[in-house]
């Protein structure tokens, strides 16, 4: 794996165990891989591992107890304690001993200190996946990763899986199960020609894959096409209710288990950003997440599929001159009159927003407003919108904030649990894997938040820090410090210098980096903010506006409502305000804009600082990247603070309070 970054698994962080007398008991394939790390650790640091329960003593025992059959947590629970000199780690299946393992490895020299009454481990939310948007051909717009930041695709390369790269594949699948994932969507929501093949002809390619991730118990998933019956299978429709096709379905997945028998399941994007679906048959979302239900059960691998059927419909045709229609109340009108109609192997999967990965976005009103629905909730991990790996912006606090958020008086999280959370992946073939290195603690965040969202952030982002830093010598309390100061603050201060106060969008159209106020205003994507001489935003009220703040539940529905009792960060997302209008913190909406433009701008030049200090403490490979990272931000920052400040001094003729330079 020579140059190629460990991220948070590098050698060292091994050595607590290498060093060590370790017993494993229990037999499987998972079993198998966590002898081979341990092997491989006491291969480099002198310890010893046994299988056969020689006479100890062991300073390690891991323990795969029972008859290994799933216990109700789907095998994926461990148990942690420390006695008499001995570290324990029990687990009735496979991936819970992995799971246990990955646990001691994060621990480091702590779990072989003291003792520890024997705590049970298991993770909150049953599927914890990723969906790659990777092209298997290299797409002529969008590339071979659609809104990818970090190179080409781990899986996929001149138009094939990479067979080369399959190490590489294992050693990403090896950092999943590090940080709790175990599930991935190997290809694109958007499926092309050639990706539409993977499903029939091509499955062999997605089994080799299914390989190399089935050893860290990674489950793999495929994105479809809805149109597969046509595209194909030659016929001439794809209507869900029709028998022909339903048929096309189940035989076409009876092959996909015969090649991969441990098959998680589909990902579909219908009805969305011109990808066909079941509205051209005059059928519901229902109807069609139900065939493919139908199908993935109808399987007789035992194991059974999902359907991950995408909740991001809605009208991208639109007349900005039409200010009638909202997007943001698309998935809710779309889907929550399906309550109770999905089949138990469907899951709705919903952006965590109602618009599109925003920096700052109300929580989507569908989450929780299906009580009888399997959900999912769908991050973006690649930063799309959020400075795409080449600014620093850890996502930490903002999903965080969606997994925390209640509805009246009620976690979601509870409703997750029936489907998952999803991240849109931020890895590539990038040598540091996600382009930007201190993007990893986004993967790495998503992973453990998964396994427990209501975890604190700032906590896993310590973690997070210590394994992919602690290693170096030199990496002591103070660099670790001022790291996680300027990482713990990055979405805040990219919120700062980028669109104000839940507006959103302002990107450049197509790539949507950088600053472009008017890029989206006058398009048919419905992304706008209505900027005038006097003021902006959109009212989504329900008295004078669009009424996309009546689909919440209480309180939220009358929190929304009114200006007077929005959260500022979203004032500009529900009301169109004016320039003087003051906001709770006492400034006014203009001020605030220019203050925060000129702050954001600051904290990176103090962000800047703080790195550079750390020049010693760190590898200089990573080093110099995240550096010649920062340069690109500062300068990018400085375009947004000029960009969004001389907009809106313009638009509004109010001068700044102090006096500062607006061009
Ligand atoms: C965004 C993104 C697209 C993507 C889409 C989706 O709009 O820009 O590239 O296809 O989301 O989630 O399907």
């Amino acid at each position: 794996m020579q140059g190629v970054d460990a991220a948070w698994l590098p050698d060292g962080a091994f050595r607590p165990i290498g060093t060590r007398r370790t017993l494993i008991r229990g037999s499987g394939p998972l079993v198998d891989t966590v002898h081979g790390e341990v092997a491989q650790a006491c291969v480099r640091f002198g310890g010893n591992v046994s299988r056969d329960g020689s006479p100890g003593p062991y300073d390690l025992v891991l323990e795969l107890t029972g008859d290994g059959r799933d216990s109700g947590d789907g095998g994926e629970a461990f148990t942690f304690e420390r006695g008499d000199g001995r570290t324990t780690v029990t687990a009735s299946g496979g991936p819970g001993l992995l799971y246990g393992f990955f646990h001691v490895v994060r621990l480091g020299d702590a779990a072989f200190r003291g003792t520890c009454e024997r705590a049970y481990h298991r993770p909150e939310l049953a599927l914890r996946m990723l969906d790659h948007w990777d092209n298997v051909a290299v797409h002529p717009v969008m590339g071979q990763v659609e809104r990818g930041y970090a190179g080409g695709s781990l899986f996929w390369a001149d138009g094939r899986a990479r067979a080369e790269l399959l190490g590489r594949v294992r050693a990403y699948a090896r950092l999943l199960a590090a940080c709790g994932i175990n599930a991935v969507a190997v290809n694109n929501v958007n499926v092309h020609e050639a990706e539409a093949r993977l499903l029939t002809d091509r499955i062999g390619e997605v089994a080799d894959i299914a390989g190399v991730l089935r050893p860290y118990g990674i489950r793999t998933h495929l994105s479809v096409t809805f149109a597969a019956p046509m595209v194909l299978g030659g016929l001439s429709t794809a209507d869900p209710l029709d028998e022909g096709v339903r048929e096309w379905w189940a035989e076409t997945t009876s092959r996909v288990y015969e090649a991969i028998p441990d098959f998680g399941g589909y990902v579909v994007k219908a009805d969305s950003e011109g990808q066909p679906g079941p509205f051209a048959y005059g059928r519901s979302h229902a109807d069609g997440a139900n065939m493919l239900a139908a199908a993935l059960t109808a399987s007789d691998s035992g194991y059974g599929g999902t359907v991950h059927w995408r909740a991001f419909v809605y009208d991208h045709r639109q007349d900005w001159r039409d200010r009638t229609t909202d997007r943001a109340r698309a998935a809710y009108d779309h889907f929550v009159p399906l309550d109770g109609k999905f089949a138990d192997n469907a899951v709705l999967q919903v952006k965590h927003g109602p618009m599109d990965f925003q920096v700052r976005e109300p929580v989507s009103p569908l989450i929780g407003a299906m009580p009888r629905t399997r959900l999912a909730v769908e991050l973006q991990a690649t930063q799309e919108y959020t400075g795409q790996q080449r600014h620093v912006c850890w996502l930490g606090p903002m999903w965080s904030e969606v997994l925390r958020f209640r509805v009246d008086g009620v976690s979601p999280v509870g409703e997750l649990a029936r489907g998952g959370l999803v991240a849109v992946s931020n890895v590539g073939d990038d040598p540091f894997w996600t382009g930007h290195p201190l993007a990893q603690a986004n993967l790495y965040t998503f992973g453990r938040l998964a396994w427990q969202p209501d975890a604190d952030p700032g906590g896993i982002l310590d973690e997070w820090i210590r394994l992919t830093f602690g290693v170096f010598e030199a990496f002591g309390a103070e660099p670790a410090a001022g790291l996680h100061a300027i990482m713990d603050g990055s979405w805040r201060t990219y919120e700062k210098y980028t669109a104000p106060l839940g507006v959103g969008f302002m990107v450049q159209p197509g790539h949507h980096y950088g600053p472009s106020v008017d890029g989206y205003e006058y398009s048919p994507w419905g992304t706008y903010h209505f900027a005038d001489r006097d003021g902006v935003g959109v009212d989504r009220s329900c008295t004078t506006g669009t009424g996309y703040a009546g689909q919440y539940a209480k309180p939220w529905a009358e929190v929304y409502e009114s200006p007077g009792t929005c959260p500022d960060e979203l004032l500009l997302f529900f009301h169109h305000v004016s320039y003087g209008h003051i906001l709770h913190s006492g400034k006014t909406v203009i001020q605030h804009m220019y203050d925060t433009h000129f702050e954001g701008v600051e904290e990176v030049e103090a962000t800047m600082e703080v790195w550079a200090s750390l020049a010693d403490s760190v590898d200089p490979a990573r080093h110099a990247r995240v550096t010649e990272r920062l340069e690109e931000q500062l300068r990018s920052a400085r375009e947004w603070r000029d960009q969004i400040n001389s907009y809106f001094f313009r638009k509004s003729g109010v001068p700044d309070a102090h006096g500062r330079r607006i061009h």
